[in-house]
């Protein structure tokens, strides 16, 4: 109740969003410009363990792992056998849930799931394996990432969802493969308009493929059915066939943004905290850490940065300022 992280304009954050590397094995063309390795420093799974208990302590009820690309931490499954020890506010189990690109998934699937998991997000933008590769920039990548959703399934970490970042000219004709793939596969997909968070200047206005023309691409295979939300804070408008096989999301923060219901505060790989994807500047948590903070100073801190959390992005406006940092470096 009164201890609950609230901004200024009333919205609760509940979600936390924690990268633990900006190291990532992939260079997918709309991420990363494929010549560097990691930018910022990777904390000791101790200390995120710690922030992340302060955040739970103020009302965080889920915790999303990503990166860079988490699974390239070896640590990851102590981070996560720890997380699932800690309860929310409410007395229940947090909800751990990872992002990742599912490179690594099949032989570490079943150990996060044993280590208490609850539920995983594999980034892949086309079921086509050329596309895919052309996509990455790492050729033969699409088999394992095959292979990682299976093991997922197998674990019992569903249901699984993909995520594919749909880019003119890239992947803009994958719409209904993947369609097929949800209803095939029992994987939730769901369509994201591309952002303006990548290295290379490859974001314009025409790269987006807008959420209408998606639905559109959907109907011509089948009539689509839209889903109830499951929460206000949802990022994604659900949807179904008119058989009720396969489920899609559309993400579609360019064209419908959803910052009026945000529920979300990210911490990235050297412990700051953005309050937005396309925050100007980052808040250092870990400094009051580093400088011996109570766990009463860390929530004093994290308090006073979620009362600046900007009202909204700008994308597609004249006062657009690109962020200080990308996508791979903040955290997805
Ligand atoms: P669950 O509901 O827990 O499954 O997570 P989610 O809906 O937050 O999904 P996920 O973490 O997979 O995020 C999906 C995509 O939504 C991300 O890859 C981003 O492209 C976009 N997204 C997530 N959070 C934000 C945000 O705060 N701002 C904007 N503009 N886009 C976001
Ligand atoms: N726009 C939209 N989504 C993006 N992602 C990465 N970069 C962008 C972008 N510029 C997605 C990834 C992954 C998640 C971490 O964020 O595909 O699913």
């Amino acid at each position: 109740p009164g201890d609950r992280l609230v901004d200024k304009f009333g919205r609760i954050i509940t979600d936390l969003r924690v990268s633990i590397t900006d190291r990532c094995n992939y260079k997918c063309v709309y991420c990363r410009t494929g010549n560097e390795g990691a930018l910022y420093s990777e904390l000791p799974i101790a200390d995120y363990l710690r922030l992340t208990r302060v955040f739970v302590s103020l009302g965080i009820e889920k915790v999303r792992l990503t990166g860079g690309e988490p699974l390239l931490r070896k640590d990851l499954s102590e981070l996560v056998s720890q997380l699932s020890r800690l309860r929310t506010l409410d007395d229940q189990p947090l909800d751990i849930a990872l992002t990742t690109n599912g490179h690594l998934l099949e032989d570490l699937a079943q150990p996060l799931a044993d280590a208490g998991l609850s539920r995983i997000t594999v980034s892949m933008d086309a079921v086509d394996p050329a596309i895919f590769a052309r996509i990455t920039r790492v050729p033969g990548s699409f088999a394992h990432v095959l292979a990682g959703i299976q093991a997922a399934k197998s674990a019992g970490l569903g249901p699984v969802k993909v995520n594919c970042v749909l880019l003119r000219g890239f992947n803009d004709d994958q719409i209904v493969p993947f369609a097929k793939f949800s209803r095939d596969e029992g994987v939730i997909v769901r369509f994201i308009e591309f952002m303006p968070l990548e290295e290379d200047r490859l974001w314009t206005p025409e790269s987006v493929v807008p959420i209408g023309e998606v639905l559109t691409r959907l109907e011509s295979f089948r009539p689509v059915k839209r889903l109830a939300p499951n929460a206000v804070s949802e990022t994604a408008v659900r949807y179904t066939f008119d058989d009720g096989l396969g489920e899609i999301g559309i993400i579609a923060p360019v064209s419908q943004r959803f910052c009026g219901h945000c529920s979300r505060v990210r911490l990235t790989s050297d412990g700051k905290i953005r309050t937005c994807l396309f925050s100007q500047s980052d808040h250092d948590l870990y400094r009051v850490l580093l400088d011996g903070g109570s766990d009463d100073d860390l929530a004093g801190f994290i308090r006073k940065t979620i009362a600046q959390k900007e009202a909204r992005h700008h994308i597609g406006e004249p006062e657009f300022l690109k962020p200080s940092r990308s996508m791979v470096h903040i955290g997805g």
